[in-house]
């Protein structure tokens, strides 16, 4: 169906809700990434389980279709299911998949990244995030001799060494949190405080290079002259800036080179593969095979096919273009709408075009979580997959904008009638979005 037949079709999401409760009763939670989980979308009048994509579209497993801006999680890039990818792996599959010893197209791709990301001279591949980042960490630690790792606000994965120092530390050893400092992002004086006081102790400092908001002006500049001066292994976590701000990375767009970078999702559109990268005297440490990182499947084929056929395609097509000039454009026009239904005190679009974050705050009485299950309900509704997140790709057109910017158009209305009238929390037809917990349990 085409997605303007849908703007005030009623929809169902009776098979995502049965899938749930089946699932449920095997897999805890119900999905087993984190961000996938049915508890952070509004069940009831929304899809929980999604069947296909193709380009930025999704199918949920009623049938009903979605224009995606999570896509994937900033996994896919080109657009799910992008034909040339998919060819280069299904060859790579028809190959034999993964070997008693590595394939070659291994390095090939490892130089390619090499010519891409400037701090890549050393390339080490896992299949997460998780594992790039403890590989970087364990070089920087080897390297300085020292144990504690600073963090500036981003995300690293769920290893015990950083999760140590989130919320999310049930079951981790208390001490691994005496070698985590965390500090917030665009914080200069805390982390310029740290430095002063414990240098000596600090092996690396990691951070995504954008965490929603742009960096203020030196921000990243003065992190990479402190670090240098105190012997301080800077990292950049660039799973998501990765290829998508620019080809190089955030590093090659802010022009401020760390010491070592973990890259993934872009990278590959869609097929599971990080990259763990850096300076060859750093990275050269993984050759004393007592300093350790390895896993089984790092050298599958399919995937590196796939990193290699994306990449020749970010470098000989406008992608970058294309995805910067989709997600202005969106950007642009949900701050038109904000303003035209007076939503600036309810609601805020942040960040750079290709990675733009709703920020909303609480209104009228009315809670975060309330409004962002009434935007997401209505925008379900009209065939727009809102996730508090824009991810632009590759695959996104003019005209799955326009119809986007639409949607918001009906739906900021909406909001702003029921913010008014006292309405809102009435009129959602799901469960709330919670931040944790599963049905009947939160
Ligand atoms: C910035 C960043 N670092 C690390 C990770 C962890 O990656 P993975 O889930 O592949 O282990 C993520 C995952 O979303 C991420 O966004």
């Amino acid at each position: 169906m085409h997605l303007a037949e849908k703007k005030t079709v009623s929809l169902s999401f009776r098979q995502s809700e049965y899938v749930y409760d089946r699932a449920l009763e095997v897999i805890p939670m119900g999905a087993s990434t984190f961000s996938r989980n049915p508890h952070l979308f509004v069940i009831g009048a929304s899809p929980l389980y999604i069947d296909s994509a193709r380009g930025c579209r999704v199918r949920d497993v009623d049938g009903n279709e979605f224009i995606d801006y999570s896509m994937a999680l900033s996994i896919i890039f080109l657009g799910y299911a992008e034909p040339r990818v998919s060819a280069a792996a299904k060859a790579a599959i028809d190959d034999g998949l993964i070997f008693t010893l590595s394939c070659p197209q291994e390095s090939i791709l490892a130089r390619t990244i090499v010519d891409l990301v400037p701090c890549a001279e050393m390339v080490r591949f896992c299949k997460n995030g998780s594992d790039s980042c403890e590989g970087a960490v364990r070089l920087a630690r080897r390297h300085t001799g020292k144990l504690k790792v600073m963090t500036v606000g981003g995300y690293h994965g769920f290893h015990d060494w950083y999760i140590a120092s989130t919320a999310r530390r049930e079951g981790v050893p208390p001490a691994m949190a005496e070698w985590v400092l965390p500090h917030a992002y665009n914080d200069i004086d805390a982390v310029e405080r740290t430095i002063r006081t414990q240098a000596g102790e600090i092996a690396a400092l990691i951070m995504e290079p954008v965490i929603n908001i742009e960096p203020r002006p030196g921000f990243l500049e003065r992190i990479r002259e402190l670090t240098l001066r105190h012997n301080i292994v800077l990292i950049f976590d660039e799973m998501k800036t990765g290829f998508r701000l620019s080809i190089g990375g955030a590093q090659a767009f802010f022009g401020v080179v760390p010491d070592l970078a973990v890259f993934g999702k872009a990278l590959s559109n869609g097929f599971p593969l990080s990259a763990l990268v850096g300076k060859r005297e750093l990275m050269r440490q993984f050759e004393d095979e007592n300093c350790f990182l390895s896993a089984s499947y790092a050298t599958e084929k399919a995937s590196i096919a796939a990193a290699l056929k994306t990449l020749e395609i970010l470098e000989g097509e406008p992608v970058l273009e294309h995805v910067w000039s989709m997600g202005e454009r969106l950007k642009v026009g949900i701050v038109e709408r904000i303003e035209r239904h007076h939503l600036t005190a309810s609601l805020k679009i942040i960040g750079f075009a290709p990675m733009t974050h709703f920020v909303i705050s609480e209104t009228a009485g009315f809670t975060v979580a309330q409004i962002r299950s009434f935007i997401q309900q209505e925008s379900v509704r009209r065939g727009v997959l809102f996730v508090g997140y824009n991810h632009t790709s590759y695959a996104h057109g003019p005209a799955d904008i326009e119809y986007t910017l639409d949607v918001y158009d009906e739906v900021f209305a909406l909001l702003s009638r029921r913010l008014a009238d006292g309405m809102l929390a009435d009129r959602i037809e799901g469960r709330t979005i919670s931040s944790f917990g599963v049905r009947g349990i939160s």
